[in-house]
C-alpha cells in the first residue's frame, strides 16, 4: 500500500530494486530509469556481485539515492530492516541462481537478502541464467518453494544470452519488469501461478487486408491489450500461444510463443491450429469483416476503375467458428469494442453481441475519442454467458487482462 506525507499527497510508491551479479544488471539501469521517470521512489541495493557489472555511482546517480551492498553501512538507520519494511514493493532484477537460491532459504549475509527477509510487501524476483541454470532440479525446487509462498518469481525470456548461447532464461525486457512491477503494486494477487500449465490461444492486433502490393484496409489496433492477456496469462504459469497480425513495435511477453500473421484468412488458420489444443482460446484481435475481392498484383493507378479495386467480401468470423467446433471443457473469450450509438448503449450492444456470438466470456470495451486504441489505459465491463456482469474500472491494460484471467478462472 503507498504511504502517505504529513501533507496528505500521495507519497511516491518506495521501490526497492535488488540487482543480482549477473550481465544482465546492465539492464537494471534501465528498470530504474524508467520507474523514477514514472514517479516512484526507488532504492537500489545490488549484490557486491552486481557492482562488478555495473558500478554504484550510475545507481545513485539515476535513484537520486545512496547505494550500499552490506550491512554496515549508515548503521543508526538500520538498513538491513528498514528497506524492506517500509517498501511498497521488492523487485530484484536480474534475479541469478543463487540470489534464488538464497532467497528460497532464507539466507542474509548482504543488504539485498535482509531486505528480501524483512520485505511484507510484494516481492517479484526477475530471473536471468542460462537455460541449463534454470533448468537445474535445484533451481526449479527453489522457484517453486518461493511460489508456494507467494513470492512472484517471473517467467524468464527465451533468446541470445551471454556469449553465443540462447534459450530460456534471458531477463524479460525493462518494459515488462516495469509493466509486472506497476501491476504489482496496483494490485498485489494480481500474478497468481493459478494457469500452470494450461495452454491457451489469444490473437492480438488488426488484421491487414491487401488491396495491392502497397495498400491495405487496416485497423487502430495496437495490439496492446493482447500483449498484456499473454504476458499476464504466461506470469500466472499459461502455456500462451500468441497468434498476432499487425501491432505495434512490441517486444514479445516472456515465455510467449509468437506467430505472425498478416490477414484475416491467415489468422483464422493460426487461429485454428493453435486451438486444437487449448483449453482457452481469447479472441482480442481487431479482425476485418470484409476483404477485397482480389489483391491486384500491381500498384492500382487512379484510373483504374475496371474492375472496381476495392470490392469487398465477407471474412469468416473467426469466434463464430471457434464457438461452433468448441471441445467439452474449452472456453471461448470475445471481445466487443463499441461506441454506441443514438438507441443503443454500448453495454447493451455488448449483452446482444454476448448472445449473437455465443462464447463463454465478452470483454465489452467503449471505444472513440481517444479510449481504448493505441492507448496505454483500458475500462470495460465482463459479460459471461451465466447472466455475471463484472464492471473492470479503468487501469492499465495488464490489470484489465489480471480481471480477465480472474473471471476466466471462475468459469
Ligand atoms: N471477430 C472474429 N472474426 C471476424 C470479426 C470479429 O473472430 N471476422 C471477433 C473479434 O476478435 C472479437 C469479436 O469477434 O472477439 C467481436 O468483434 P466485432 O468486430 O466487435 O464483432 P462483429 O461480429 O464484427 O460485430 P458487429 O460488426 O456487428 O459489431
Amino acid at each position: 500500500m503507498t504511504q502517505q506525507h504529513d501533507t496528505g499527497a500521495p507519497a511516491r510508491p518506495r521501490v526497492v530494486l535488488g540487482v543480482g551479479g549477473g550481465i544482465a544488471a546492465y539492464k537494471a539501469c534501465e528498470v530504474l530509469r524508467r520507474l523514477t521517470e514514472s514517479g516512484h521512489e526507488v532504492r537500489v541495493v545490488p549484490t557486491d556481485g552486481a557492482l562488478k557489472f555495473v558500478g554504484a555511482a550510475t545507481f545513485e546517480a539515476l535513484s537520486g539515492q545512496p547505494v550500499h551492498t552490506d550491512v554496515f553501512s549508515d548503521v543508526p538507520e538500520v538498513p538491513h530492516v528498514r528497506l524492506g519494511q517500509s517498501a511498497d514493493l521488492v523487485v530484484v532484477a536480474p534475479a541469478t541462481a543463487n540470489l534464488i537460491a538464497k532467497a528460497a532459504h532464507g539466507l542474509a549475509d548482504d543488504l539485498l537478502t535482509n531486505t528480501l527477509l524483512t520485505a511484507r510487501c510484494p516481492v517479484l524476483l526477475v530471473p536471468a541464467m542460462h537455460t541449463e541454470m534454470w533448468e537445474h532440479p535445484a533451481t526449479r525446487d527453489n522457484v517453486a518453494l518461493l511460489r508456494r509462498r507467494g513470492v512472484v518469481v517471473a517467467e524468464p525470456a527465451s533468446g541470445r544470452l551471454t556469449g553465443a548461447d540462447t534459450g530460456k532464461g534471458r531477463l524479460p525486457e525493462p518494459s515488462e519488469i516495469v509493466g509486472l512491477a506497476r501491476l504489482l503494486l496496483a494490485d498485489r494477487a494480481a500474478l497468481p501461478r493459478d494457469l500452470e500449465g494450461v495452454p491457451v490461444v489469444i490473437s492480438a492486433g488488426g488484421t491487414r487486408e491487401p488491396l495491392d502490393p502497397v495498400r491495405f484496409l487496416g485497423n487502430r489496433s495496437s495490439g496492446r491489450q493482447g500483449w498484456a492477456l499473454a504476458g499476464v496469462a504466461a506470469q500466472r504459469g499459461a502455456h500462451v500461444t500468441l497468434v498476432a497480425a499487425h501491432t505495434a513495435d512490441l517486444p514479445t511477453p516472456a515465455g510467449v510463443d509468437l506467430v505472425r500473421v498478416g490477414t484475416a484468412l491467415e489468422l483464422r488458420d493460426a487461429v485454428h491450429a493453435a486451438a486444437e489444443h487449448a483449453r482457452v482460446v481469447v479472441m482480442s484481435a481487431a479482425v476485418a469483416d470484409f476483404r477485397p475481392v482480389a489483391t491486384a498484383e500491381h500498384k492500382i493507378k487512379k484510373g483504374d476503375r475496371d474492375p472496381d479495386p476495392v470490392a469487398l467480401t465477407r471474412n469468416p468470423d473467426v469466434l463464430a467458428e471457434l464457438v461452433a467446433r468448441r471441445r467439452d471443457g474449452q472456453l471461448i473469450v470475445g471481445f466487443a469494442a463499441e461506441t454506441g450509438d443514438a438507441e443503443t448503449g454500448v453495454l447493451e450492444h455488448g449483452r446482444a453481441k454476448l448472445k449473437r456470438k455465443g462464447c463463454d466470456l465478452l470483454v465489452v470495451n467503449a471505444v472513440g475519442d481517444g479510449r481504448a486504441f493505441e492507448v496505454e489505459d483500458n475500462a470495460g465491463w465482463l459479460l459471461s454467458a451465466d447472466g455475471g456482469e463484472v464492471a473492470v474500472p479503468h487501469g492499465s491494460k495488464a490489470q484489465l487482462a489480471t480481471a480477465v484471467w480472474d473471471a476466466i478462472g471462475k468459469l
